[in-house]
Protein backbone atom coordinates (compact mmCIF):
# COMPACT_ATOMS: atom_id res chain seq x y z
CA UNK A 1 0.00 0.00 0.00
CA UNK A 2 1.22 3.45 -0.86
CA UNK A 3 -0.11 6.79 0.29
CA UNK A 4 0.23 9.78 -1.14
CA UNK A 5 -1.21 13.32 -0.76
CA UNK A 6 -4.24 13.76 -3.14
CA UNK A 7 -2.51 17.15 -4.81
CA UNK A 8 0.79 15.13 -5.20
CA UNK A 9 -1.26 12.22 -7.51
CA UNK A 10 -3.08 15.06 -9.36
CA UNK A 11 -0.25 17.26 -10.39
CA UNK A 12 2.44 14.75 -10.75
CA UNK A 13 0.00 13.05 -12.92
CA UNK A 14 0.58 16.68 -14.90
CA UNK A 15 -3.73 17.74 -14.73
CA UNK A 16 -2.18 20.96 -12.88
CA UNK A 17 -0.29 23.09 -9.71
CA UNK A 18 -0.50 22.69 -6.39
CA UNK A 19 -1.94 25.86 -6.36
CA UNK A 20 -4.74 24.77 -9.36
CA UNK A 21 -5.86 21.51 -7.24
CA UNK A 22 -6.23 23.48 -3.75
CA UNK A 23 -8.75 25.76 -5.83
CA UNK A 24 -10.22 22.75 -7.53
CA UNK A 25 -10.88 21.29 -3.55
CA UNK A 26 -12.44 24.01 -2.40
CA UNK A 27 -14.70 24.57 -5.36
CA UNK A 28 -15.51 20.64 -4.94
CA UNK A 29 -14.30 19.83 -8.65
CA UNK A 30 -12.65 16.37 -7.29
CA UNK A 31 -13.32 13.22 -5.86
CA UNK A 32 -12.07 10.55 -3.34
CA UNK A 33 -14.29 7.48 -3.83
CA UNK A 34 -16.92 9.29 -4.98
CA UNK A 35 -16.71 12.34 -1.72
CA UNK A 36 -15.98 15.29 -2.26
CA UNK A 37 -11.94 15.64 -1.09
CA UNK A 38 -11.62 17.26 2.16
CA UNK A 39 -8.04 18.92 1.82
CA UNK A 40 -5.02 18.61 -0.76
CA UNK A 41 -3.17 17.03 2.01
CA UNK A 42 -5.42 14.20 2.20
CA UNK A 43 -4.09 11.14 1.88
CA UNK A 44 -4.79 8.29 -0.61
CA UNK A 45 -4.15 4.58 -1.70
CA UNK A 46 -3.11 5.05 -5.24
CA UNK A 47 -4.02 1.47 -5.50
CA UNK A 48 -7.64 1.33 -3.88
CA UNK A 49 -8.65 5.24 -4.01
CA UNK A 50 -10.67 6.41 -6.30
CA UNK A 51 -9.23 9.77 -7.47
CA UNK A 52 -11.82 11.70 -9.68
CA UNK A 53 -11.26 15.46 -11.55
CA UNK A 54 -14.54 16.61 -12.88
CA UNK A 55 -15.58 13.47 -12.99
CA UNK A 56 -12.76 11.42 -14.87
CA UNK A 57 -10.50 9.01 -13.09
CA UNK A 58 -7.10 9.67 -12.38
CA UNK A 59 -4.58 6.89 -12.31
CA UNK A 60 -1.48 7.25 -11.14
CA UNK A 61 1.67 6.29 -12.68
CA UNK A 62 5.08 5.84 -12.05
CA UNK A 63 6.27 5.99 -15.31
CA UNK A 64 5.21 7.56 -18.48
CA UNK A 65 5.97 5.58 -22.44
CA UNK A 66 4.71 7.43 -25.40
CA UNK A 67 5.14 6.21 -29.16
CA UNK A 68 5.27 8.98 -31.46
CA UNK A 69 5.79 9.25 -34.90
CA UNK A 70 7.80 12.10 -35.61
CA UNK A 71 7.80 14.49 -38.26
CA UNK A 72 10.40 16.00 -40.17
CA UNK A 73 11.19 19.56 -39.45
CA UNK A 74 10.48 18.64 -35.34
CA UNK A 75 13.65 18.56 -33.23
CA UNK A 76 14.26 15.68 -30.79
CA UNK A 77 16.72 18.37 -27.92
CA UNK A 78 14.28 21.13 -26.12
CA UNK A 79 17.10 23.16 -26.20
CA UNK A 80 16.73 24.46 -29.96
CA UNK A 81 15.01 27.56 -30.89
CA UNK A 82 12.66 25.00 -33.27
CA UNK A 83 9.44 22.95 -32.47
CA UNK A 84 10.61 20.28 -30.48
CA UNK A 85 8.75 16.86 -29.74
CA UNK A 86 7.57 18.21 -26.36
CA UNK A 87 6.27 20.95 -27.65
CA UNK A 88 4.04 18.80 -29.97
CA UNK A 89 2.19 17.14 -26.93
CA UNK A 90 -0.84 18.09 -25.65
CA UNK A 91 -2.70 18.41 -22.31
CA UNK A 92 -1.10 16.94 -19.24
CA UNK A 93 1.88 15.33 -21.23
CA UNK A 94 3.48 18.42 -21.28
CA UNK A 95 4.32 18.80 -17.78
CA UNK A 96 5.24 15.39 -16.87
CA UNK A 97 8.81 15.75 -17.50
CA UNK A 98 9.19 13.55 -20.77
CA UNK A 99 12.09 13.23 -22.59
CA UNK A 100 13.27 10.91 -26.10
CA UNK A 101 14.52 7.85 -25.40
CA UNK A 102 17.01 8.42 -28.31
CA UNK A 103 16.89 11.54 -30.29
CA UNK A 104 16.19 11.42 -34.21
CA UNK A 105 17.72 14.41 -36.78
CA UNK A 106 15.58 17.13 -37.67
CA UNK A 107 15.10 15.25 -40.84
CA UNK A 108 14.58 11.80 -40.00
CA UNK A 109 11.04 10.53 -39.35
CA UNK A 110 9.28 8.25 -37.24
CA UNK A 111 9.34 6.16 -34.09
CA UNK A 112 10.39 8.50 -30.51
CA UNK A 113 9.52 7.15 -27.53
CA UNK A 114 8.97 9.56 -25.16
CA UNK A 115 9.57 8.83 -21.08
CA UNK A 116 10.43 9.95 -17.85
CA UNK A 117 11.61 6.82 -17.05
CA UNK A 118 15.48 7.21 -17.19
CA UNK A 119 16.94 3.94 -16.22
CA UNK A 120 14.65 2.80 -19.17
CA UNK A 121 16.05 5.05 -21.34
CA UNK A 122 19.55 4.01 -20.43
CA UNK A 123 18.35 0.47 -20.86
CA UNK A 124 17.55 1.31 -24.28
CA UNK A 125 20.58 3.88 -25.23
CA UNK A 126 23.57 1.79 -23.86
CA UNK A 127 25.27 -0.71 -26.63
CA UNK A 128 25.95 -2.99 -23.70
CA UNK A 129 21.88 -3.38 -23.98
CA UNK A 130 21.97 -4.71 -27.27
CA UNK A 131 18.88 -2.69 -28.01
CA UNK A 132 17.62 -2.72 -31.87
CA UNK A 133 16.51 -0.22 -33.46
CA UNK A 134 15.56 -0.14 -37.56
CA UNK A 135 15.74 2.65 -40.18
CA UNK A 136 13.89 2.31 -43.43
CA UNK A 137 16.84 4.38 -45.64
CA UNK A 138 16.52 5.34 -49.39
CA UNK A 139 20.17 6.43 -50.66
CA UNK A 140 21.15 7.90 -54.21
CA UNK A 141 22.83 5.05 -55.93
CA UNK A 142 23.36 1.65 -56.04
CA UNK A 143 24.39 0.15 -52.60
CA UNK A 144 27.23 -2.58 -54.20
CA UNK A 145 27.31 -6.38 -51.95
CA UNK A 146 30.75 -5.14 -50.79
CA UNK A 147 29.51 -1.68 -49.77
CA UNK A 148 27.03 -3.35 -47.66
CA UNK A 149 29.16 -6.24 -46.46
CA UNK A 150 31.81 -3.28 -45.23
CA UNK A 151 28.80 -1.24 -43.62
CA UNK A 152 27.67 -4.40 -42.00
CA UNK A 153 31.17 -5.23 -40.48
CA UNK A 154 31.83 -2.57 -38.01
CA UNK A 155 32.25 0.04 -40.33
CA UNK A 156 34.68 3.09 -39.29
CA UNK A 157 33.24 6.48 -39.36
CA UNK A 158 34.78 9.72 -41.18
CA UNK A 159 36.75 10.35 -37.14
CA UNK A 160 37.75 6.89 -36.70
CA UNK A 161 34.84 5.85 -34.68
CA UNK A 162 34.39 2.24 -35.34
CA UNK A 163 30.52 0.82 -35.46
CA UNK A 164 29.14 -2.38 -34.02
CA UNK A 165 27.81 -5.15 -36.21
CA UNK A 166 24.78 -4.10 -37.44
CA UNK A 167 22.10 -5.60 -40.80
CA UNK A 168 21.31 -4.72 -43.75
CA UNK A 169 18.08 -5.91 -45.68
CA UNK A 170 17.96 -4.85 -49.24
CA UNK A 171 14.24 -4.31 -50.52
CA UNK A 172 15.05 -2.55 -54.00
CA UNK A 173 18.78 -1.57 -55.54
CA UNK A 174 18.85 0.02 -58.70
CA UNK A 175 21.48 2.41 -60.34
CA UNK A 176 19.34 5.63 -58.89
CA UNK A 177 18.87 4.54 -55.88
CA UNK A 178 18.43 1.62 -53.20
CA UNK A 179 15.95 1.29 -50.47
CA UNK A 180 16.42 -1.00 -47.31
CA UNK A 181 16.24 -1.52 -43.55
CA UNK A 182 19.07 -1.25 -41.38
CA UNK A 183 19.02 -2.23 -37.42
CA UNK A 184 21.71 -0.95 -35.33
CA UNK A 185 22.28 -1.64 -31.73
CA UNK A 186 23.75 1.77 -30.78
CA UNK A 187 22.74 5.20 -31.40
CA UNK A 188 26.23 7.74 -32.73
CA UNK A 189 25.56 11.24 -33.98
CA UNK A 190 23.89 10.65 -37.74
CA UNK A 191 25.02 7.53 -37.33
CA UNK A 192 23.60 6.26 -40.47
CA UNK A 193 23.77 8.64 -42.10
CA UNK A 194 27.50 8.62 -41.30
CA UNK A 195 27.98 4.81 -42.09
CA UNK A 196 26.49 5.52 -45.55
CA UNK A 197 28.50 8.17 -45.91
CA UNK A 198 31.95 6.46 -45.07
CA UNK A 199 30.83 4.31 -48.54
CA UNK A 200 30.30 7.27 -50.45
CA UNK A 201 26.41 7.22 -50.54
CA UNK A 202 24.04 9.82 -49.44
CA UNK A 203 20.62 9.27 -46.91
CA UNK A 204 17.81 11.05 -49.07
CA UNK A 205 15.08 9.54 -46.81
CA UNK A 206 15.01 8.04 -43.27
CA UNK A 207 12.83 6.81 -40.84
CA UNK A 208 12.85 4.77 -37.40
CA UNK A 209 10.58 2.29 -37.57
CA UNK A 210 10.98 -0.11 -34.39
CA UNK A 211 12.69 0.13 -31.00
CA UNK A 212 13.09 -3.44 -29.50
CA UNK A 213 10.56 -5.29 -30.49
CA UNK A 214 8.01 -2.24 -30.54
CA UNK A 215 7.34 -1.55 -33.79
CA UNK A 216 6.07 2.04 -34.92
CA UNK A 217 2.18 2.14 -35.05
CA UNK A 218 1.10 2.40 -38.56
CA UNK A 219 -2.15 4.02 -37.62
CA UNK A 220 0.01 6.97 -36.41
CA UNK A 221 0.48 10.05 -39.43
CA UNK A 222 3.03 11.89 -38.78
CA UNK A 223 3.24 13.91 -35.41
CA UNK A 224 0.73 11.57 -33.42
CA UNK A 225 1.59 9.65 -30.41
CA UNK A 226 -0.31 7.36 -28.18
CA UNK A 227 0.97 5.79 -24.86
CA UNK A 228 2.60 2.48 -25.19
CA UNK A 229 -0.19 -0.57 -24.92
CA UNK A 230 -0.06 -3.25 -22.26
CA UNK A 231 1.74 -5.45 -24.68
CA UNK A 232 4.19 -2.85 -25.78
CA UNK A 233 4.92 -2.27 -22.33
CA UNK A 234 5.58 -5.98 -21.18
CA UNK A 235 8.31 -6.02 -24.05
CA UNK A 236 9.86 -2.84 -22.84
CA UNK A 237 13.73 -3.07 -21.79
CA UNK A 238 12.98 -2.29 -18.03
CA UNK A 239 15.23 -3.58 -15.76
CA UNK A 240 16.44 -3.29 -12.37
CA UNK A 241 20.24 -3.68 -12.75
N1 LIG B 1 21.01 7.97 -37.82
C1 LIG B 1 21.02 9.18 -38.41
O1 LIG B 1 21.89 9.49 -39.21
N2 LIG B 1 20.04 10.04 -38.11
C2 LIG B 1 19.02 9.74 -37.27
O2 LIG B 1 18.14 10.57 -37.05
C3 LIG B 1 19.03 8.49 -36.67
C4 LIG B 1 20.04 7.61 -36.96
Amino acid sequence: MQKIRVDKLISGMGFGSRKDISHWIKSGRITINGEKALSASQKIDIDLDQVKLDGERIVYQKYTYIMMNKPTGVVCSTDSKDTNVIDILEGRYKYINLFPAGRLDKDTEGFVLLTNDGKMAHNILSPKKHVKKKYYVEIDGTLKDEEKSKIENEIVLEDGDQCLPCFIEILENNEHSCKLFITIEEGKYHQIKRMFKAVSREVVYLKRISIGEIILDDNLEKGEYRELNPEELRVLPISND
